[in-house]
C-alpha cells in the first residue's frame, strides 16, 4: 500500500469515528487509534433469522458471539481483531441434536435463539419507516 492510499484509509476511518462518536476525530491520529475505533464492543447481527444446525455429541463447538465470523454461526477467530472484548460461547452436547442457534447475536440464552431476532427485525422496520419520512 502506498502512502496516498494509507492517508485515504485513515481519513475514511476518521470520518467514521466522527460519525460513531458524534464528534470530530483529533488530528493527527495513529493507525492503532483508528484500529481501536473500528473495533466493535457490541455484537453485530450476522443474520436476522436463527441458524438451524446439526451438532454431534461430544464435539466441542464455539458459537460466534460477535457476529464478525465468516463461518456463522461458529467462531472463526475474527473477534480477535474486530471485537476483542467479545468472546465466543463454547459448548458441548451429550446427544446429537438439531439446534436453533442465534444469528442476531442479541439472545439472552446464548448460543440458543430466544426470539430476540423479532426485536431486531422490528427495529430494522422502524429505521426504514423513519428513513421514508426524512
Ligand atoms: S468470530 Fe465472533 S466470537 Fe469469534
Amino acid at each position: 500500500m502506498n502512502a496516498a492510499a494509507a492517508v485515504r484509509i485513515i481519513g475514511a476511518a476518521q470520518r467514521r469515528c466522527a460519525q460513531t462518536l458524534g464528534r470530530p476525530a483529533l488530528l493527527p491520529v495513529s493507525s492503532s487509534a483508528v484500529q481501536f475505533c473500528l473495533q466493535s464492543t457490541q455484537p453485530v447481527p450476522a443474520a436476522r433469522l436463527p441458524y438451524r444446525v446439526k451438532v454431534s455429541a461430544g464435539k466441542r463447538y464455539a458459537w460466534c458471539a460477535c457476529g464478525h465470523s465468516k463461518k456463522q454461526p461458529f467462531c472463526d477467530g475474527a473477534h480477535r481483531t474486530d471485537a476483542p472484548s467479545i468472546s465466543p460461547v463454547r459448548f458441548t452436547l451429550d446427544k446429537d441434536r438439531t439446534l436453533m442457534l442465534c444469528a442476531c447475536k442479541q439472545t439472552k440464552n446464548a448460543p440458543y435463539c430466544d426470539g430476540s431476532h423479532l426485536k431486531v427485525i422490528f427495529q430494522d422496520i422502524v429505521k426504514s419507516v423513519k428513513g421514508i419520512f426524512k
